[in-house]
């Protein structure tokens, strides 16, 4: 399968780590030989039609700071040129989120798709903006269009809503969807200031480089959008959300939800409306998760509420969730 990446950063590299750690697994379990044939970073490129090292790209981001290294010669082409020019199968997309104008993930994903590529990505800027074009496009296209990291990293929250509760029909929806904000409101629980909490998420590298998408609630709003849209068949964008961030919760606000036996949480959540706000939830509630923790309930009409708990970020565990995409996408492939 020839698989061209987008960006090099922390997901991109751990999932060049996993292809190289489970190369023959993949093969021998499931069919599938990524090839990778193009990736590029801020910087620069490396092409290779044979397949790119695994272990030599990680070797030469490390000691340089960008693939560009990897060849004199094909180290120059924008992720553009390269999506434009080179043939693939599928296009991983993993460049940084922005919900200003969700470039440069969109143009490489258009771009992808009306090229006639798979697309997988954990960029959520585009789906936030742009979900039911997206989809409309993919369809238009014949293409398949993955995102199970964009939601709960590796924890299967799509997937899980999406296919594990078919025939069901889900009712509302309310979760945990920011780890970094959970952390700070968790520490404050214990007595930190906001500000204390959020310099040790900040020295911990939890929060985002542009920390508003943390701390204002915007990738919460973003997760709840693709929520919306994949299980609950809405046709909503980022304006469609009430979203209020957590940087005016006091310690006397985490003190009053005390007194109510409850915990200060950024629920993210979908009943009447979509809203993203600090709330009080029961102490017993199984949503009232503390760290870096997200947890999300659904709730069926026949099956009541279910909770699911997990990881919602970190390297290796989105790059799992690509994995699962891909190999999802390689059994359609083979069905046809
Ligand atoms: N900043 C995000 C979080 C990363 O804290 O959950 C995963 O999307």
């Amino acid at each position: 399968m020839k698989i061209i990446l987008c960006g090099f950063g922390v997901v991109g590299q751990s999932l060049v780590k996993l292809f190289e750690s489970r190369k023959d697994e993949l093969y021998a379990k499931y069919g599938l030989k990524p090839r990778l044939i193009a990736v590029f970073d801020s910087k620069g490129s490396a092409v290779d039609q044979s397949g790119l090292k695994f272990n030599e790209l990680v070797e030469i981001k490390k000691k340089y700071g960008t693939v560009k290294n990897y060849s004199k010669e094909n180290n120059s082409m924008t992720g553009i040129e390269i999506l434009k020019n080179i043939d693939a199968d599928v296009l991983i997309e993993t460049t940084a989120s922005n919900y200003k104008d969700a470039e440069p993930g969109m143009t490489h994903i258009t771009t992808a798709m009306k090229k006639g590529m798979h697309v997988i990505s954990v960029n959520k800027g585009p789906l936030a903006l742009a979900f039911p074009s997206l989809m409309e496009l993919a369809t238009y296209n014949q293409v398949m269009f993955k995102f199970s990291g964009t939601v709960g990293g590796g924890t299967p929250i799509l997937d899980y809503a999406k296919n594990s509760l078919s025939g069901e029909k889900i009712t509302s929806f309310a979760g945990i969807l920011n780890g970094t904000t959970n952390y700070i409101l968790s520490n404050m629980a214990t007595g930190l200031s906001f500000e204390e909490a959020l310099k040790d998420a900040k020295n911990k590298g939890y929060v985002e480089a542009d920390e508003s998408l943390d701390l204002d609630g915007l990738d919460a709003a973003a997760k709840l959008v693709i929520l919306a849209n994949w299980v609950m068949g809405m046709k909503v964008t980022m304006p469609d959300i009430k979203c209020t961030g957590i940087r005016k919760v006091t310690i006397e606000d985490i003190k009053k939800a005390e007194k109510n036996n409850s915990v200060l949480k950024l629920i993210a959540s979908c009943d009447n409306e979509l809203v993203v706000g600090p709330k009080e939830i029961p102490k017993e509630d199984p949503l009232g998760v503390n760290g870096t923790l997200n947890a999300i309930a659904f709730t069926s009409e026949h099956s009541g509420t279910q909770t699911i708990i997990g990881k919602g970020a970190g390297g290796t565990e989105t790059a799992s969730s690509i994995l699962r995409d891909l190999l999802d996408i390689r059994q359609e492939i083979a069905k046809k």
